[in-house]
């Protein structure tokens, strides 16, 4: 034990404690704040993307096309009964139409520039997942999950928006409890869709009917 100038007996670290007090101190005080932070993330909406709907370089509209034309999601997102991606159609898919539909419009003049350059429109990506999660449209659609479940009344959407937030307790609650949301097969695009009788019930017997069992374990997901 050491004796400092005024004589009073005191404990002395040793010299190699100087140089961390700074950083413990900084993350002792630290602590709460990425705590706090930590929960802003996880609840913050800006986080999850509920919502999320930027603008497109073209006003295409889904309430239009989907809704009072009633053209099929397929049509357009030619993956989602084959593929992990539901994919963007091509700019073709709109010159099918645009060819000879209101040629003269200001609002489609990206579309016909976009078809004689041959460089694709470039839309804004709204639904993105981390890299580190595995997601496969197919396996959802050809199982009797509708588009309406997990994207919303697309067809009522001028502009499209962010429906579900997209995160792991979201994705866990419809594996754990499929039957509110199964429906059939061939009505998986269908917009509106309202089951005959109670949904539990029309989900349960579907379940049986198919055997299906959407995963829980981790590598689901994360592979
Ligand atoms: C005529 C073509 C066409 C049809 C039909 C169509 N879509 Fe789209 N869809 C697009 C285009 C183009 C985009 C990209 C621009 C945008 O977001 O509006 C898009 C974007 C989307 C997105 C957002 C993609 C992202 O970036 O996250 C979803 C979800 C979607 N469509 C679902 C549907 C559903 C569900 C239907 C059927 C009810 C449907 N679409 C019908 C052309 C179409
Ligand atoms: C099956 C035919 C069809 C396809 C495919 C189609 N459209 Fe259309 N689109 C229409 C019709 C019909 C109208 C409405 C015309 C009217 O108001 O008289 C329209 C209107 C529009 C308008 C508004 C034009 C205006 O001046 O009001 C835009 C923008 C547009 N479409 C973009 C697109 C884009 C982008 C695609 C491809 C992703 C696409 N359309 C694919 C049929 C189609
Ligand atoms: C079980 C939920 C679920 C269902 C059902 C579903 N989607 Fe998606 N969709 C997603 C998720 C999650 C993403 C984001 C994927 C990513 O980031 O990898 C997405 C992305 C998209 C995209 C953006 C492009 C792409 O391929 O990532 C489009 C377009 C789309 N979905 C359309 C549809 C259509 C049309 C249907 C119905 C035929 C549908 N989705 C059914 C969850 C779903
Ligand atoms: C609304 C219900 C629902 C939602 C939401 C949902 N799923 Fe699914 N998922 C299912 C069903 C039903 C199956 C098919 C199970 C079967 O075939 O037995 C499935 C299957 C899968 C499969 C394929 C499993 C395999 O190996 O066959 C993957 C991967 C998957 N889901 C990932 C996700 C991810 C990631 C999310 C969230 C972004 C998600 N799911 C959200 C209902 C859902
Ligand atoms: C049905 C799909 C699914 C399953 C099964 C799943 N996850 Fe996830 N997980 C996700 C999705 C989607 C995200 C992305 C969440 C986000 O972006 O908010 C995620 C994110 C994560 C993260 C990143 C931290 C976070 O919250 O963003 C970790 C760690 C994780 N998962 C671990 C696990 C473990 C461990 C298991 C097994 C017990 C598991 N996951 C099972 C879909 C799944």
């Amino acid at each position: 034990m050491d004796h400092d100038k005024q004589g009073r007996d005191s404990f002395e670290f040793p010299k190699w404690a100087n140089a961390i007090r700074l950083p413990v101190a900084l993350m002792a005080a630290g602590a709460p704040v990425y705590i706090l932070g930590m929960l802003y993330l996880l609840f913050d909406p800006g986080t999850t993307s509920v919502g999320y709907q930027p603008e497109q370089p073209v006003s295409y509209s889904h309430r239009l096309h989907a809704g009072e034309l009633g053209i099929d999601c397929r049509y357009c997102h030619t993956g989602v009964e084959k593929g992990a991606a539901a994919t963007l159609p091509p700019t073709q898919t709109c010159m099918n139409c645009h060819a000879t539909i209101k040629t003269e419009s200001d609002r489609l003049t990206l579309v016909r520039e976009s078809y004689q350059t041959g460089l694709p429109i470039e839309w804004v990506r709204i639904h993105d997942l981390p890299d580190f999660v595995y997601f496969n449209h197919s396996a959802h659609v050809t199982r009797g999950i509708g588009c309406e479940s997990c994207h919303g009344r697309i067809d009522q959407m001028e502009v499209v928006s962010q429906a579900e937030g997209l995160n792991m307790g979201w994705c866990l609650g419809c594996h754990r409890d499929p039957e509110a949301h199964l429906r059939p097969v061939d009505e998986a695009t269908t917009m509106g869709w309202t089951p005959g009788l109670d949904q539990r019930e029309l989900g349960a017997q579907l379940r049986e009917a198919r055997n299906i069992n959407p995963p829980t374990d981790c590598s689901t997901c994360h592979r």
